[in-house]
């Protein structure tokens, strides 16, 4: 490949490329300590990311290994290559340990082209259909948190003033949402089928991206390796095929193509009548269905969870702010009934801290990652074909020309003169161009309903006698807040 003219970059590490100095010395001090680093690595990655643009330009090279990444960083260059040029840049790459995974089926990290095309416009416009009705989301989420309500007091109760780890029962209310779409389920957060789901996923994800399994990625056959976290990346991958199988094989056993019960009955069905009327090369199987379930719940389990926990960590840290937040829904909303979508135009403040949140937290801060489908000129570049694109929207999203006082965690800067809420272009959490968020207007309405409903039903503090926990990001496949608890209040009966 010819590099002379690939977009500049700091000089990499032979074989392991620029990521070695990364990891290596972690995975070194991680052997050393035996605990786990709760310190923001990624916040730092991420900080560090960005600064190699003022050395090297907003379109900069790394390497992984031998793969070449381009790193677009602030707002012009992230819309010039996903707005401008999506035929190019809105491919997927292979990476090996997720392709293990995903067999590059599903939506996520299927290849561009017509099958993904397909994919992604059938389960929007289902998803749509299920749960992006107003009427059908609403009642789901808000049943959900009605429950997670009654729990958090008790659990607030029985803490003695220590605080409540807000996250399982947040994850549990987000993952019921997803599964009552895909699967028509709910589960009880102690579900143990259901638990056993969550955790085999949240791990696998976790050896993906945090432990020696990442070397998969530069030396694909570690896979095989019968041992260690490689013979158990090959188990939980396994076990995650055993449930998600039951659970479709169950679907078409009861299936009843006139009452289709969720998402993947409708698929079921659109299958079927693909298969009659003898589309032989359909790419609608249950092999196919299978990855989208995969798909769907992570992409939408984690997202949402982090986005709702990150918002109350802001709020104990700003109580001025969730003050002002629950002056206006009691105002608009009042104290007789829970918040509905249709409050959502007349709560701006409410919205603008929603969103002032999402700025500063990006929950996936480099998006996934795109990939250069055919070699192009881009910005006096050249940008080899397979290139791997990361859009780094955490700097996007501080970045000084288009923010100001960036670092800053201030709502108001989304709101006009009047108070009435500014849409801002180079607000991007869902990403831009083709492989925009399939799960934008979803989650938009979740976050509202969830954080809507919590802060009427709560005032939120930090504990006593702990310091209050830091600003920074936990390394996940998303940005997650360090691990906190909070007291609660109640402000009024539960509703
Ligand atoms: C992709 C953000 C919730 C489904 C993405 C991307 C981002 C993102 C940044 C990558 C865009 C790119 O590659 O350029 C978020 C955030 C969420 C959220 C911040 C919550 C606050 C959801 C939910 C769903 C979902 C609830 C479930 C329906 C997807 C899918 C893709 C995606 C299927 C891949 C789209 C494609 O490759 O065509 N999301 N997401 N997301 N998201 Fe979300």
């Amino acid at each position: 490949r010819d590099f002379a003219h690939i977009p500049p970059g700091p000089k990499p590490w032979p074989i392991f490329g620029n990521f070695g100095g990364f990891f290596i010395p972690r995975f070194i001090r991680r052997r050393f300590r035996r605990r786990r680093s709760e310190s923001g690595d990624l916040k730092n990655t991420l900080d560090v990311l960005t600064k190699l643009a003022d050395t090297y330009g907003d379109v900069y090279s790394l390497f992984v290994g031998s793969q070449l990444v381009v790193v677009l960083n602030g707002y012009d260059a992230v819309k010039d290559a996903l707005s401008n040029h999506p035929d190019v840049f809105s491919d997927r790459p292979n990476i090996p340990a997720i392709t293990i995974l995903t067999k590059r089926k599903g939506i996520v990290f299927a290849p561009y082209g017509p099958i993904w095309r397909k994919q992604r416009k059938y389960c929007h416009a289902t998803l749509r259909n299920f749960g992006l009705g107003k009427l059908s989301l609403e009642p789901c989420v808000l049943q959900g948190l009605a429950a997670i309500k009654t729990e958090l007091l008790r659990l607030n109760e029985a803490s003695g003033g220590a605080g409540v780890d807000l996250a399982p029962l947040i994850s549990n209310a987000a993952s019921n949402v997803i599964c009552s779409m895909i699967m028509g389920e709910r589960f009880h957060h102690g579900d143990r089928e259901f638990r056993t789901l969550l955790d085999l996923m949240a791990r696998g994800l976790e050896i993906c991206v945090n432990s020696a399994a990442f070397f998969i990625n530069i030396f694909p056959l570690l896979y095989h390796l019968p041992f260690g976290v490689f013979k158990e990346f090959r188990q939980v991958e396994g076990d995650i095929t055993v449930f998600l199988k039951r659970i479709i094989a169950k679907h078409r056993e009861t299936l009843d193509p006139v009452n289709p019960r969720d998402l993947t009955d409708m698929y079921l069905v659109e299958m079927l009548a693909q298969q009659a009327a003898g589309e032989g090369d359909s790419s609608f199987s249950e092999d196919y269905l299978f990855y989208i379930i995969g798909d769907l719940f992570i992409a939408g389990t984690d997202t949402t969870t982090n986005s709702v926990l990150w918002i109350i960590l802001y709020m104990v840290l700003y109580p001025e702010i969730q003050g002002k937040v629950q002056a206006e829904l009691d105002r608009v909303v009042g104290n007789n009934r829970v918040p509905s979508l249709t409050d959502k135009g007349r709560l701006p403040f409410t919205e603008a801290t929603i969103m002032e949140v999402q700025r500063l937290a990006v929950v996936v801060p480099l998006a996934i990652p795109h990939m250069a489908s055919e070699t192009t000129e881009f910005r006096g570049y050249t940008i080899p074909k397979g290139t791997v694109i990361l859009p780094n929207l955490w700097s996007v999203h501080r970045d000084p020309t288009v923010w100001e006082d960036p670092d800053i965690f201030n709502p108001s800067r989304f709101l006009d003169a009047e108070g009435k809420l500014l849409r801002r272009e180079c607000f991007i959490p869902f990403g831009i161009g083709r492989r925009v968020c399939m799960g934008e207007q979803l989650a938009k309405m979740e976050l509202f309903l969830m954080v809507t409903s919590l802060l009427q039903a709560f005032a939120f503090s930090l504990p006593e006698e702990k310091p209050p926990p830091p600003l920074l990001g936990r390394y996940g496949l998303t940005l997650a807040p360090c691990p906190y608890s909070v007291c609660v209040r109640a402000r009024q009966a539960i509703l």
